[in-house]
Protein backbone atom coordinates (compact mmCIF):
# COMPACT_ATOMS: atom_id res chain seq x y z
CA UNK A 1 0.00 0.00 0.00
CA UNK A 2 1.51 3.52 -1.07
CA UNK A 3 1.19 6.01 1.39
CA UNK A 4 1.10 9.74 1.93
CA UNK A 5 2.02 9.72 5.74
CA UNK A 6 5.62 9.90 7.03
CA UNK A 7 7.69 8.45 10.19
CA UNK A 8 8.88 11.55 11.94
CA UNK A 9 7.14 11.48 15.44
CA UNK A 10 7.06 14.39 17.87
CA UNK A 11 9.10 12.50 20.67
CA UNK A 12 8.01 15.06 23.68
CA UNK A 13 5.49 13.73 26.13
CA UNK A 14 4.90 9.67 27.06
CA UNK A 15 7.00 10.04 30.58
CA UNK A 16 10.61 10.99 30.17
CA UNK A 17 13.40 11.95 27.70
CA UNK A 18 14.02 10.21 24.95
CA UNK A 19 17.29 9.13 26.78
CA UNK A 20 15.37 7.84 29.88
CA UNK A 21 13.29 5.57 27.82
CA UNK A 22 16.53 4.36 25.92
CA UNK A 23 17.52 3.41 28.54
CA UNK A 24 14.39 0.98 29.47
CA UNK A 25 13.49 -0.07 26.00
CA UNK A 26 15.14 -2.40 23.76
CA UNK A 27 14.09 -4.20 20.60
CA UNK A 28 12.62 -7.87 20.73
CA UNK A 29 14.38 -10.57 20.24
CA UNK A 30 12.96 -13.52 18.01
CA UNK A 31 11.14 -16.27 20.41
CA UNK A 32 10.67 -13.27 23.07
CA UNK A 33 7.98 -15.05 25.53
CA UNK A 34 6.77 -11.95 26.98
CA UNK A 35 5.03 -9.17 25.16
CA UNK A 36 6.14 -5.95 26.78
CA UNK A 37 7.87 -6.87 29.99
CA UNK A 38 10.82 -9.72 29.71
CA UNK A 39 11.27 -9.34 33.22
CA UNK A 40 13.14 -8.18 36.75
CA UNK A 41 16.02 -5.92 34.96
CA UNK A 42 15.02 -6.52 31.54
CA UNK A 43 12.93 -3.63 30.54
CA UNK A 44 10.22 -2.96 28.13
CA UNK A 45 10.54 -5.03 24.55
CA UNK A 46 9.06 -2.75 21.88
CA UNK A 47 8.19 -4.53 18.52
CA UNK A 48 9.50 -2.52 16.20
CA UNK A 49 7.90 -1.75 12.50
CA UNK A 50 8.58 -2.67 8.85
CA UNK A 51 9.73 0.00 6.76
CA UNK A 52 8.03 0.55 3.49
CA UNK A 53 9.88 -0.58 0.43
CA UNK A 54 11.14 3.10 -0.40
CA UNK A 55 9.86 2.42 -4.31
CA UNK A 56 6.17 1.70 -3.58
CA UNK A 57 5.74 5.58 -1.39
CA UNK A 58 5.72 8.06 -3.95
CA UNK A 59 9.07 10.34 -3.80
CA UNK A 60 9.17 13.18 -1.81
CA UNK A 61 9.77 16.03 -4.79
CA UNK A 62 7.32 14.20 -8.05
CA UNK A 63 8.02 17.70 -9.93
CA UNK A 64 4.28 16.71 -12.24
CA UNK A 65 3.09 17.44 -9.03
CA UNK A 66 3.83 20.86 -8.49
CA UNK A 67 3.17 20.64 -5.02
CA UNK A 68 5.73 18.59 -3.79
CA UNK A 69 8.46 20.91 -4.92
CA UNK A 70 7.82 23.18 -1.70
CA UNK A 71 7.03 20.44 0.55
CA UNK A 72 9.63 17.79 0.28
CA UNK A 73 12.48 17.34 2.56
CA UNK A 74 15.91 18.68 1.64
CA UNK A 75 17.60 16.80 2.99
CA UNK A 76 18.07 12.90 3.96
CA UNK A 77 15.56 11.67 6.17
CA UNK A 78 17.40 10.40 9.46
CA UNK A 79 15.39 6.54 10.76
CA UNK A 80 14.00 6.82 14.20
CA UNK A 81 14.08 3.43 16.58
CA UNK A 82 10.53 2.33 16.90
CA UNK A 83 10.58 3.24 20.65
CA UNK A 84 7.04 2.84 23.04
CA UNK A 85 5.67 5.94 21.92
CA UNK A 86 5.93 5.09 18.94
CA UNK A 87 4.22 1.77 19.26
CA UNK A 88 1.70 2.50 21.52
CA UNK A 89 -0.19 5.00 20.51
CA UNK A 90 -2.65 6.57 19.15
CA UNK A 91 -5.32 5.34 21.50
CA UNK A 92 -8.49 6.60 20.52
CA UNK A 93 -11.89 4.95 22.25
CA UNK A 94 -15.01 4.46 20.51
CA UNK A 95 -17.31 6.51 22.42
CA UNK A 96 -15.68 9.53 19.99
CA UNK A 97 -17.26 7.84 17.08
CA UNK A 98 -20.72 8.87 16.70
CA UNK A 99 -23.50 5.92 15.43
CA UNK A 100 -24.02 7.55 12.32
CA UNK A 101 -20.55 8.79 11.51
CA UNK A 102 -19.93 6.70 8.90
CA UNK A 103 -23.23 7.50 6.74
CA UNK A 104 -22.29 10.71 4.36
CA UNK A 105 -25.06 11.12 2.67
CA UNK A 106 -28.10 11.99 5.71
CA UNK A 107 -26.54 14.95 7.34
CA UNK A 108 -27.86 15.84 11.07
CA UNK A 109 -31.10 17.16 9.71
CA UNK A 110 -31.99 14.46 7.90
CA UNK A 111 -31.69 15.91 4.55
CA UNK A 112 -30.00 13.69 1.76
CA UNK A 113 -27.24 14.08 0.20
CA UNK A 114 -27.47 14.58 -3.99
CA UNK A 115 -25.62 11.71 -5.97
CA UNK A 116 -25.02 8.02 -6.76
CA UNK A 117 -25.22 6.42 -3.61
CA UNK A 118 -22.38 3.67 -2.98
CA UNK A 119 -21.88 1.16 0.20
CA UNK A 120 -17.83 1.54 0.84
CA UNK A 121 -16.25 -1.17 2.77
CA UNK A 122 -13.20 -3.49 3.28
CA UNK A 123 -10.65 -4.67 5.56
CA UNK A 124 -7.68 -3.14 7.36
CA UNK A 125 -4.76 -5.68 7.75
CA UNK A 126 -1.45 -5.85 8.65
CA UNK A 127 1.43 -6.69 6.37
CA UNK A 128 1.11 -10.39 8.34
CA UNK A 129 -2.59 -10.91 7.09
CA UNK A 130 -3.72 -10.01 10.93
CA UNK A 131 -7.05 -7.79 11.10
CA UNK A 132 -6.27 -4.34 13.07
CA UNK A 133 -9.37 -4.12 15.01
CA UNK A 134 -11.07 -1.51 16.78
CA UNK A 135 -9.06 1.02 15.08
CA UNK A 136 -10.06 4.37 13.15
CA UNK A 137 -10.80 5.11 10.02
CA UNK A 138 -11.85 8.09 8.67
CA UNK A 139 -12.86 9.29 5.08
CA UNK A 140 -12.87 12.61 3.15
CA UNK A 141 -14.03 13.87 -0.46
CA UNK A 142 -15.95 15.93 -2.60
CA UNK A 143 -19.49 15.93 -3.56
CA UNK A 144 -20.99 14.65 -6.60
CA UNK A 145 -20.26 17.54 -8.56
CA UNK A 146 -16.38 17.58 -7.81
CA UNK A 147 -16.91 20.21 -5.00
CA UNK A 148 -15.37 20.19 -1.70
CA UNK A 149 -17.00 21.85 1.47
CA UNK A 150 -14.18 23.57 1.99
CA UNK A 151 -13.22 27.87 2.42
CA UNK A 152 -10.46 27.20 -0.46
CA UNK A 153 -12.62 25.06 -2.94
CA UNK A 154 -14.00 27.64 -5.67
CA UNK A 155 -14.49 25.24 -8.19
CA UNK A 156 -17.51 26.49 -9.80
CA UNK A 157 -19.67 23.39 -9.01
CA UNK A 158 -22.47 23.55 -7.00
CA UNK A 159 -22.40 22.41 -3.12
CA UNK A 160 -24.55 20.23 -2.04
CA UNK A 161 -25.95 21.55 1.32
CA UNK A 162 -26.64 17.87 2.57
CA UNK A 163 -22.71 16.49 1.96
CA UNK A 164 -20.09 17.40 4.26
CA UNK A 165 -17.97 14.97 2.88
CA UNK A 166 -16.79 13.53 6.04
CA UNK A 167 -16.89 10.22 7.97
CA UNK A 168 -15.61 7.85 10.22
CA UNK A 169 -16.10 4.55 11.56
CA UNK A 170 -13.84 2.02 13.65
CA UNK A 171 -13.21 -1.49 12.69
CA UNK A 172 -14.96 -4.86 13.72
CA UNK A 173 -13.52 -7.68 15.21
CA UNK A 174 -12.44 -8.54 11.97
CA UNK A 175 -10.98 -5.67 10.62
CA UNK A 176 -13.83 -4.70 8.66
CA UNK A 177 -15.18 -0.71 8.07
CA UNK A 178 -18.01 0.38 6.39
CA UNK A 179 -19.22 3.65 4.83
CA UNK A 180 -22.59 4.63 3.33
CA UNK A 181 -21.40 7.52 1.25
CA UNK A 182 -21.97 9.03 -2.89
CA UNK A 183 -19.69 8.73 -5.68
CA UNK A 184 -17.31 11.77 -6.02
CA UNK A 185 -17.09 13.88 -8.96
CA UNK A 186 -13.54 14.82 -10.69
CA UNK A 187 -12.36 18.25 -10.36
CA UNK A 188 -9.88 20.81 -11.61
CA UNK A 189 -7.25 21.29 -9.10
CA UNK A 190 -4.79 23.78 -11.48
CA UNK A 191 -1.67 22.07 -10.83
CA UNK A 192 -0.82 22.35 -15.01
CA UNK A 193 -3.71 23.58 -17.80
CA UNK A 194 -6.53 20.97 -18.04
CA UNK A 195 -5.63 19.48 -14.81
CA UNK A 196 -8.32 17.10 -13.60
CA UNK A 197 -8.57 14.52 -10.36
CA UNK A 198 -9.76 11.22 -11.21
CA UNK A 199 -12.75 10.75 -8.39
CA UNK A 200 -11.17 9.54 -5.01
CA UNK A 201 -11.87 9.49 -1.28
CA UNK A 202 -9.08 10.09 0.72
CA UNK A 203 -8.22 7.87 3.53
CA UNK A 204 -6.61 8.33 7.11
CA UNK A 205 -6.13 4.97 9.35
CA UNK A 206 -4.23 5.36 12.34
CA UNK A 207 -3.39 1.58 12.74
CA UNK A 208 -2.34 0.32 16.00
CA UNK A 209 1.15 2.46 15.80
CA UNK A 210 2.03 6.18 14.95
CA UNK A 211 4.52 3.29 12.64
CA UNK A 212 1.55 2.09 11.10
CA UNK A 213 0.07 5.27 10.15
CA UNK A 214 -1.14 5.95 6.77
CA UNK A 215 -2.65 8.09 4.94
CA UNK A 216 -3.62 7.52 0.96
CA UNK A 217 -6.52 8.25 -1.54
CA UNK A 218 -8.62 5.26 -2.91
CA UNK A 219 -9.90 5.20 -6.49
CA UNK A 220 -12.66 4.05 -9.18
CA UNK A 221 -12.05 1.15 -11.64
CA UNK A 222 -11.69 2.79 -15.11
CA UNK A 223 -11.12 5.91 -14.26
CA UNK A 224 -10.32 7.56 -17.64
CA UNK A 225 -8.39 10.47 -15.50
CA UNK A 226 -5.74 7.84 -14.42
CA UNK A 227 -3.18 8.78 -17.57
CA UNK A 228 -3.23 12.60 -16.63
CA UNK A 229 -3.09 12.75 -12.89
CA UNK A 230 0.46 13.39 -11.56
CA UNK A 231 -0.76 12.70 -7.37
CA UNK A 232 -2.13 8.92 -8.95
CA UNK A 233 1.44 8.27 -11.10
CA UNK A 234 3.59 9.53 -8.43
CA UNK A 235 3.25 5.96 -7.45
CA UNK A 236 5.71 4.75 -9.97
CA UNK A 237 4.77 1.34 -10.23
CA UNK A 238 1.53 -0.41 -12.43
CA UNK A 239 1.05 -2.77 -9.45
CA UNK A 240 1.08 -0.74 -6.69
CA UNK A 241 -1.49 1.80 -8.32
CA UNK A 242 -3.65 -0.80 -8.75
CA UNK A 243 -3.65 -1.57 -5.20
CA UNK A 244 -5.05 2.04 -4.59
CA UNK A 245 -8.33 1.04 -6.82
CA UNK A 246 -11.21 -0.52 -5.39
CA UNK A 247 -13.08 -3.20 -6.71
CA UNK A 248 -17.21 -3.28 -7.55
CA UNK A 249 -18.58 -5.26 -5.23
CA UNK A 250 -21.49 -6.59 -6.97
CA UNK A 251 -22.41 -8.85 -3.52
CA UNK A 252 -22.79 -5.26 -1.85
CA UNK A 253 -24.50 -3.61 -4.63
CA UNK A 254 -27.91 -3.12 -3.12
CA UNK A 255 -30.68 -3.28 -5.03
CA UNK A 256 -32.80 -0.04 -6.01
CA UNK A 257 -30.53 1.67 -2.96
CA UNK A 258 -26.66 1.75 -3.78
CA UNK A 259 -23.76 0.32 -6.06
CA UNK A 260 -21.09 -1.88 -3.89
CA UNK A 261 -16.88 -1.17 -3.80
CA UNK A 262 -14.65 -2.62 -1.45
CA UNK A 263 -11.38 -1.36 -0.67
CA UNK A 264 -8.51 -3.38 1.37
CA UNK A 265 -5.82 -1.65 3.38
CA UNK A 266 -2.77 -3.46 4.35
CA UNK A 267 -0.72 -1.34 6.84
CA UNK A 268 2.60 -1.98 8.04
CA UNK A 269 3.60 -5.78 9.85
CA UNK A 270 5.51 -6.07 12.61
CA UNK A 271 9.73 -6.43 11.87
CA UNK A 272 9.68 -9.22 15.29
CA UNK A 273 6.77 -10.93 16.26
CA UNK A 274 6.84 -11.23 20.19
CA UNK A 275 2.73 -10.77 20.57
CA UNK A 276 2.21 -13.44 17.81
CA UNK A 277 0.34 -16.18 20.29
CA UNK A 278 -1.40 -13.35 22.15
CA UNK A 279 -2.76 -11.79 19.03
CA UNK A 280 -3.61 -14.27 16.21
FE1 LIG B 1 -9.07 15.29 -3.11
Amino acid sequence: MATHGNNEVDDKGEGGTREHRHAVERRAEPGAVSPLWAGPGEGLIVPGYRRDHEKVDPPGDFPAYRGTISRHPKRPLVPIPDMLTEVTGPLLGEDRVGESDHDLTVDAAGGEAQGQKMLLHGRVLDGDGRPIRNTLVEIWQANAAGRYWHAWDNHPAPLDPHFEGVGRCMTDDQGRYRFITIRPGSYPWGNHFNAWRPAHIHFSLFGRAFTQRLVTQMYFPGDPMFDHDPIFNSVREAADRARLIANFDWEATTPEWALGYRFDIVLRGRESTPFEEQDS
